[in-house]
C-alpha cells in the first residue's frame, strides 16, 4: 500500500467484466450504503468513520483487541506468510540467509534495505566493533544490581540508562544521529548482555575483542576466563550467528508493536528500544524459550510426556514453545533451529531434555487437539535447549533474543520515523464504564 490515500479503482477483468477495488457496507440501522476503497486487500477504518446514524454520532470504528485483524503500518523490512511458514528479510528468505550469511551483514540488510557491498560491509562491521565499548559509569550502574537480578531486568535497564549518556540521540530526524545510534546500540548489546551475565556470576567484566567477529566478541566476554586471548569454538560461534539471523526481525510481533508505539512519541531510541525489549520479557513472547526448559524439567522423562498433554488439552496448562499468532504452520525458523541443535549437541553432548522436547512435538503433532488450532513448534521451542547446551543459565535465553532483535528494531523505529502517515500511536476505545454520577462523601459511601 502506498502512502497516498486509496482511490477507488475500476479494473477490467481478461474475460472483460469490471472489477470496482471497493466493499460496499449497507448499514442495516439506516438502509445507507457507503462504498469503501479497498487497497491491498485492507480498507482504511478512518473510512468508517462516516457511518453513522445521527449526524452528531461519533461515527463507527473497528473493533480489534490485539490486533487481530488490524494492519496498523506499512512495512517494507520483513514478509510472514504464517499459513505458508514463510519468512523473509527484505525479499531474502530465512533459510537462505541462515545458510549463506552473517548477523551483522543480515542486520546490515534489514537497516538499509540491501545486502551490503564488501566495502560497504566493511565500513558497517568497523563502525559496529568500534562502537562495542560502553562508558565505564554503566559499569559502576550495573555493580548496583543485586547478584541473583534477572540479565533481562538488567538489560532493560541499562539500554534506558544510555539515553542519558548520548543527548545527541534526541535528534531523530537527523540521519547522522540515527546511524551512530544504530552503531552503538548494536555495538553495546552484547557488551551490556555480556556484562549482566558476569554480574550475576560474580566475574569480572571482559572487554570487548575487537578482532573477533560479532558472535565470536560475545562469546568471549561471557566466557573468558584466564586465557590470553580468547578463541571461540567456530561451531559454537557459527550457531550463534544462524541465532541471531533467526532473531533479528519478526515484523509487527508484541516487541516491534512497541517500539513503534513508544517511537511515535518521537522518544529517542534507547528509551523506545528499552520499552521494546521490556515487551520482549514476558513469557508469552521472548520469555517462552525460557518457559519451555522449566516446562521441559518439570515435565522430567519422556514416560511423562502423555501425561503432561493430557493437562494441556484439559486447558490447565500450555505446551510452551507451541503455538503462534502468525504462523499457523512449522515456524520456519524452527526447523533451521532444530538442525543447529543436533550441531551443537554433537559437540557438546546431547541435553537430556531433547528426548522430552522431541516426544512433545511428536504427540502434539499428531494429536487433534493441536492440529485442529494448527498448533506447532515456534521458535522457542528448541532454542533454550540449544543455549542450556552451551552453557547459558535460563535466565539468559531472552537477553539471547533481544541482542539481535536490536536491529529489527530500529530498522522498524527508523521506518516509523521516515513514515509520513504515522502520528503517535492512539487507539480508541469502547467505554462501556458508568455514565456521569455524583460525588459521594467518604461518610455517605457503604
Ligand atoms: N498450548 C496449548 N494450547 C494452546 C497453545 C499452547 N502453547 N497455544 C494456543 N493454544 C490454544 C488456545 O488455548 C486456544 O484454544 P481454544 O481455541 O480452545 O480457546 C487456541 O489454541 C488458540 O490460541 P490463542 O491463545 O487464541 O492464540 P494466540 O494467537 O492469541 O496466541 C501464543 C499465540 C501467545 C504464542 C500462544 O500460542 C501461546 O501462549 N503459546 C505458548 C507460549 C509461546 O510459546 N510463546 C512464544 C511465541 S513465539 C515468540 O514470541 C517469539
Amino acid at each position: 500500500m502506498d502512502s497516498a490515500l486509496p482511490t477507488t479503482q475500476t479494473k477490467t477483468s481478461e474475460t472483460g467484466t469490471t472489477r470496482r477495488d471497493t466493499v460496499t457496507i449497507t448499514d442495516n440501522r439506516t438502509g445507507k450504503s457507503y462504498e469503501l476503497p479497498i487497497t491491498h486487500d485492507a480498507i482504511r477504518a478512518m473510512d468508517l468513520r462516516q457511518i453513522k446514524v445521527h449526524p452528531e454520532d461519533f461515527g463507527m470504528m473497528s473493533y480489534d483487541p490485539a490486533f487481530n485483524n488490524t494492519a496498523s503500518c506499512i512495512s517494507r523490512i520483513t514478509y510472514i506468510d504464517g499459513d505458508k511458514g514463510i519468512l523473509r528479510y527484505r525479499g531474502y528468505s530465512i533459510e537462505e540467509l541462515a545458510e549463506k550469511s552473517t548477523y551483522l551483514e543480515t542486520a546490515y540488510l534489514l537497516l538499509r534495505g540491501e545486502l551490503p557491498t564488501a566495502a560497504q560491509l566493511k565500513d558497517w562491521q568497523y563502525n559496529v566493533t568500534h562502537h562495542t565499548f560502553i562508558h565505564e559509569s554503566i559499569k559502576k550502574f550495573l555493580d548496583g544490581f543485586h547478584y541473583d537480578a534477572h540479565p533481562m531486568g538488567m538489560v532493560i535497564s541499562t539500554i534506558a540508562a544510555l539515553s542519558t549518556f548520548y543527548n545527541d540521540a534526541k535528534d531523530i530526524f537527523n540521519e547522522e544521529s540515527r546511524r551512530k545510534q544504530t552503531y552503538r546500540l548494536v555495538g553495546k548489546m552484547p557488551t551490556i548482555a555480556a556484562f549482566a551475565y558476569r554480574h550475576t556470576l560474580g566475574m569480572p567484566y571482559v572487554y570487548p575483542d575487537n578482532d573477533l567477529s560479532y558472535p565470536g566478541n560475545f562469546l568471549n566476554m561471557l566466557f573468558r576466563t584466564s586465557e590470553a586471548r580468547y578463541r571461540p569454538n567456530p561451531t559454537l560461534e557459527r550457531a550463534l550467528d544462524i541465532l541471531f539471523i533467526l532473531h533479528a526481525d519478526h515484523e509487527q510481533n508484541c516487541s516491534t508493536n512497541t517500539v513503534r508505539g513508544v517511537g511515535s512519541s518521537h522518544v529517542d531510541p534507547y528509551s523506545a528500544t528499552a520499552a521494546a525489549i521490556a515487551a520482549l520479557y514476558g513469557p508469552l513472547h521472548g520469555g517462552a524459550n525460557e518457559e519451555v526448559v522449566r516446562m521441559l524439567h518439570e515435565i522430567g522423562s519422556v514416560q511423562k510426556v502423555p501425561e503432561f498433554i493430557k493437562r494441556v488439552k484439559a486447558g490447565e496448562t500450555k505446551l510452551m514453545g507451541f503455538g503462534h499468532r502468525v504462523y499457523k504452520n512449522y515456524d520456519p525458523r524452527a526447523r533451521i533451529i532444530k538442525r543447529v541443535a543436533y550441531e551443537v549437541f554433537d559437540l557438546m553432548g546431547k541435553n537430556p531434555l531433547l528426548e522430552i522436547a522431541l516426544e512433545c512435538e511428536r504427540i502434539a503433532l499428531e494429536d487433534e487437539y493441536f492440529v485442529k488450532r494448527k498448533l506447532y513448534p515456534n521458535v522457542d521451542f528448541y532454542t533454550g535447549l540449544i543455549y542450556q547446551s552451551m552453557g547459558f543459565p535460563t535466565t539468559m535465553f531472552p537477553v539471547l533474543f533481544a541482542i539481535p532483535r536490536m536491529s529489527g528494531w530500529i530498522a522498524q523505529w527508523e521506518e516509523l520515523l521516515l513514515d509520513p502517515e504515522q502520528k503517535i500511536a492512539r487507539p480508541r476505545q469502547i467505554y462501556l464504564g458508568y455514565d456521569t454520577r455524583s460525588y459521594a462523601p467518604i461518610e455517605q459511601r457503604l
